[in-house]
């Protein structure tokens, strides 16, 4: 369990897998959350049934992410944490994708992110007591090895991991204490591995030495605990919940 007694969050792609699993650890933990997502009904509910607020919200829309931001304060007179978790895939390769598939790939996997942590920031600012906060960035092993099949999706996450170091460096300069990390799961049980073919399955799952997918609540862990204050000196780095699956030589 993390202490987020007082703690305000929120959760974007919060109405499935990683960031529905991350809602209900960061309650349990104590803190309040906004959820947000383009799924309004699958929201709406979750957030009934958990006691959060739901809030529709693309990502990718900059107008919104002030929002989001100011509607949370407005509620809760706070800001702490923020969970950059909605995502998506495009599976195209670079001789597949079009001009438009890779803008709105890269609006929502790349801009959506960056829009919530400099608003995030502006709103952890002025939080009672001084500058203070944490955002999490949800990445990729394919912000480390590249996807053949995604070039949109790969390139984006690799551009979210070194997003979080530019956002912890620059607080940390300023004098905030502000930190930024990226959490990097692996292949993870949830709707967008859900698709897969049984065969595809089990050879994903095997690049896990644990020969398995994570589960969403290994990464709601991770995430509950760079949400917390038990990792003061933690920012600008990368998260691994993976399985090991960057850490195997290729082969063995
Ligand atoms: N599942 C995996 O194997 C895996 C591996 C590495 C990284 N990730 C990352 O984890 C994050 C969560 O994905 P997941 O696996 O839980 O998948 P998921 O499909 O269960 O959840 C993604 C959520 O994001 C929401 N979303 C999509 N586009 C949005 C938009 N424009 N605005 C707001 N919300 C939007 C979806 O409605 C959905 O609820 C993503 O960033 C994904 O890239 C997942």
């Amino acid at each position: 369990m993390a202490d987020l007694k007082g703690k305000v969050a929120i959760v974007t792609g919060a109405a499935s897998g990683i960031g529905a699993a991350t809602t209900k650890r960061l309650i349990s933990d104590g803190a309040q959350v906004v959820m947000t997502d383009i799924q309004v009904d699958a929201g709406q509910a979750l957030a009934q049934e958990l006691g959060a607020t739901f809030l529709e919200q693309d990502i990718g829309n900059a107008e919104r992410w002030a929002e989001i931001v100011d509607a949370t304060k407005d509620q809760h007179g706070r800001l702490d944490i923020l969970v950059n978790n909605a995502g998506l895939v495009v599976r195209k390769s670079i001789e597949e994708v079009d001009l438009e598939s890779w803008n709105r790939g890269l609006n929502i996997l790349l801009t959506g992110p960056m829009l919530g942590c400099q608003n995030a920031i502006r709103v952890m600012k002025q939080n009672p007591g001084g500058p203070c906060g944490s955002i999490i960035n949800v990445a990729s092993t394919t912000a480390f090895t590249a996807l053949p099949t995604d070039v949109t999706y790969t390139s984006a996450k690799s551009g979210v991991r070194m997003l979080s170091k530019s956002v912890a460096v620059h607080c940390a300069q300023q004098g905030y204490n502000i930190r930024c990390n990226a959490i990097i799961p692996g292949a993870t049980s949830t709707a967008i591995t859900a698709t897969m073919p049984d065969e595809v399955r089990a050879v994903v799952a095997a690049t896990s030495p644990l020969n398995r997918f994570g589960e969403p609540q290994e990464l709601a862990a991770a995430i509950a605990f760079l949400a917390s204050d038990d990792c003061p000196f933690m920012t600008g780095s990368d998260m691994l919940v993976d399985g090991a699956a960057l850490a195997i030589h290729p082969g063995f």
